[in-house]
C-alpha cells in the first residue's frame, strides 16, 4: 500500500473517499469537516440534526457526494468526547475509517490528520498517529491462502491531506516515523502469525540475519555446541526434546560505538507443547505465538536501525521448540544455568523462564544500563490482566517509570504487579538452588521472581505479554480498531518509544 502526503484542502481532493471527523456533541462542524459539510449542501449537519450521527467514538458514516465535490464519497468518523481526546483516539479513529472503507469495497482514500486542526495535540504526533492507525489497521496476513484471493479486499493508496502549508513538514516527519514503526509491527505480526513449521529456531535465526543485512545491524547466532561451551544449560535443557536445533539470536545496533547499552530480550519458544508436562490438546495450536517476545525484539531492532536511535541496543532472542520425546527434559531433572545456579524442573511447561534465565545472566556481560524482557510467560497473567494489559515487574523504580511512560504514550498498556520477597519462598527447592514453578497462586509473580534471580542488581523490567500478544477477534466494539485478529505485534511500539525517549 502506498501512503503519501498531499498539500490541499480536503474538499478539493479527487479520490474514491475522503475522511473527516466529528467530536461527540458538536452540532455545527467546523474546520475541514465544516468545509466538506458546506460543499455537500450541509449533509453532515443534516445527519447530526436527524440524530443519525453524533460523533461518538467508533461511530462511522459513509455517504455519496453525487458530484457536488470531486471525491465520490465522504466518510465521517466519530472522535468521541473532546475531553477524552488524545493520540490513542487518533489511531483508533484512523483505524476505524480505514477498515470500514476497505470493507465497503473502495481501494483508495484521502484523510485529514485527526487532531491536526485543534490545538491540544502536537502536529507531528497527530500525523504520526493518523498514519499509524491507518497502516496498522489495514494489516492482513494472507500469505497461506491460495483460493478466493479475489475476495480479499485491499486498500492500495492512502493520501494524508493537509491544507496548511506550515504543517506539511512536521506531518511528513510524523508519517515517516509511523511507516518505519508500522513496518516493524508488521514484521512482528508476520512472525507471530506464521505456523511453527515455518519459523523453527533455524528459520527464525535466518530471518534475523536477513533483517540485519538489510538494515545494517550486527547479527550473531549461537548454535547448540557453542551454547554448551558457554554453559547455557537451562536453555539447552528445554531444547532436548526437539529434533530442531535451538538458536540463540543476537542483534546489535551501533555495536562498538561508545554509547549507553540497553539490552532487550524476547522469549522465542517457536512452539510450546508443554514438553513432557504436556498441555491439553484443545487450543494447543495457539502456542505458536509463544515466540511473540522474540518477534517483538527482532522487529524493534529493524525500527531502531531505521530511526538511527543513538544508543547501543542489543536484542537477545533464545529460540527453541518445547516438545516431548524420548530424549526430552523430564520433571525432576536439575539444570545448571549460565549463571551457575541450579534449577529443579518441576514442570517442563515452565520453559520460558528457563531460556530467559540464561539470556538474562548472559545480558549482564554487556554491562547494560537497562535490561527489558518480553515474554508470553504465564497463563496466570491472562487471568489477572486479561487481553488488554501486560504485567510489569521490576526492581528499579526509574526504569519502571520510563516503561510506564512509554506504555502510556503508545497505549500498549502495562500494570505493575509486586515482586515482594514474601513470594520467593514458593520457588525454593529442597534439592537445587530453586525450582522452576511456584504453584498456582500468584503464578505470574513467582515466574517474574524466578527471572529476577538471574539479573540480580541490574535495572530490569519484565513484561508478561501472554494475554496481549494474540487478539482473538477484531476489537472493534471497544478500542484499538488498529489491532486485527491474530498476532498483535505488541511490544514493538512500546520499546521504540522507550528507546527514543531514553535519556541518561
Ligand atoms: N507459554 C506458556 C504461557 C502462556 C499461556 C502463554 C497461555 C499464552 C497463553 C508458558 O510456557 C507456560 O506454559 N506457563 C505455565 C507455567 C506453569 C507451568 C508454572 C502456565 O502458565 O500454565
Ligand atoms: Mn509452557
Ligand atoms: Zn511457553
Amino acid at each position: 500500500m502506498k501512503m503519501d502526503v498531499l498539500h490541499s484542502r480536503i474538499e478539493d481532493v479527487e479520490d474514491e473517499v475522503i475522511v473527516v471527523n466529528l467530536f461527540e456533541g458538536v452540532e455545527a462542524p467546523g474546520g475541514a469537516t465544516g468545509a466538506v459539510d458546506k460543499a455537500t449542501d450541509g449533509y453532515i449537519t443534516r445527519l447530526i440534526r436527524n440524530k443519525e450521527f453524533s460523533g461518538k467514538q467508533n461511530e462511522i458514516s459513509l455517504f455519496p457526494t453525487f458530484g457536488k465535490i470531486k471525491a465520490k464519497k465522504v466518510c465521517v468518523v466519530g472522535l468521541g468526547k473532546a475531553k477524552e481526546f488524545g493520540v490513542e483516539r487518533v489511531r483508533d479513529a484512523a483505524g476505524k475509517a480505514a477498515v470500514f472503507i476497505r470493507d465497503s469495497g473502495s481501494k483508495s482514500f484521502s484523510t485529514i490528520v485527526h487532531g491536526g486542526g485543534i490545538g491540544s495535540l502536537d502536529i507531528e504526533e497527530a500525523g504520526k498517529a493518523t498514519a499509524e492507525g491507518t497502516l496498522l489497521a489495514l494489516y492482513q496476513h494472507s500469505r497461506y491462502r491460495t483460493i478466493d484471493l479475489e475476495k480479499i479486499k485491499n486498500i492500495t493508496k492512502v493520501a494524508i491531506v493537509e491544507a496548511d502549508e506550515g504543517k506539511m513538514k512536521p506531518i511528513k516527519e510524523g508519517i515517516k516515523r509511523a511507516k518505519i514503526i508500522s513496518e516493524a509491527v508488521f514484521l512482528a505480526r508476520d512472525l507471530v502469525n506464521s505456523p511453527g513449521c515455518d519459523k523453527t529456531p533455524t528459520i527464525l535465526a535466518e530471518t534475523a540475519k536477513k533483517i540485519a543485512r538489510e538494515n545494517g545491524l550486527h547479527c550473531e547466532i549461537y548454535d547448540a555446541p557453542k551454547l554448551k561451551k558457554m554453559g547455557f544449560g537451562a536453555m539447552l535443557g528445554v531444547a532436548l526434546g526437539s529434533d530442531e536445533p535451538c538458536k540463540f539470536i543476537i542483534l546489535e545496533h551501533n555495536r562498538g560505538r561508545n554509547l549507553p547499552t540497553i539490552v532487550i530480550i524476547g522469549k522465542g519458544i517457536t512452539f510450546d507443547s508443554g514438553g513432557i508436562s504436556i498441555k491439553p490438546s484443545d487450543g494447543m495450536d495457539k502456542m505458536k505465538y509463544d515466540m511473540s517476545g522474540a518477534a517483538a525484539v527482532i522487529a524493534t531492532m529493524q525500527a531502531v536501525a531505521n530511526l538511527k536511535i543513538p544508543l547501543h541496543v542489543v536484542a537477545l532472542a533464545p529460540a527453541t521448540e518445547n516438545l516431548p520425546s524420548g530424549h526430552a527434559l523430564k520433571p525432576g531433572d536439575i539444570l545448571k544455568s549460565h549463571s551457575g545456579k541450579t534449577i529443579e524442573v518441576i514442570s517442563t511447561d515452565a520453559e520460558g523462564r528457563l531460556i530467559l534465565a540464561d539470556a538474562l545472566s548472559f545480558a549482564k556481560t554487556y554491562k547494560p544500563k537497562a535490561v527489558i524482557d518480553l515474554a508470553t510467560l504465564t497463563g496466570a497473567c491472562v487471568i489477572a490482566l486479561g487481553n488488554q494489559t501486560m504485567g510489569l515487574f521490576g526492581t528499579d523504580e526509574k526504569l519502571k517509570e520510563k516503561i510506564k511512560k512509554a506504555a502510556e504514550k503508545t497505549s500498549e498498556k502495562v500494570w505493575e504487579l509486586p515482586l515482594w520477597k514474601e513470594y520467593y519462598g514458593q520457588i525454593e527447592s529442597d534439592i537445587a538452588d530453586m525450582k522452576n514453578t511456584g504453584g498456582r497462586p500468584a503464578g505470574s509473580i513467582t515466574g517474574a521472581a524466578f527471572l529476577s534471580k538471574f539479573i540480580e542488581d541490574i535495572p530490569w523490567v519484565h513484561l508478561d505479554m501472554a494475554g496481549t500478544a494474540w487478539s482473538e477477534k477484531d476489537k472493534s466494539s471497544l478500542q484499538q480498531n488498529y489491532i486485527p485478529k491474530g498476532g498483535t505485534g505488541i511490544g514493538v511500539r512500546l520499546l521504540v518509544q522507550f528507546l527514543e525517549d531514553w535519556k541518561n
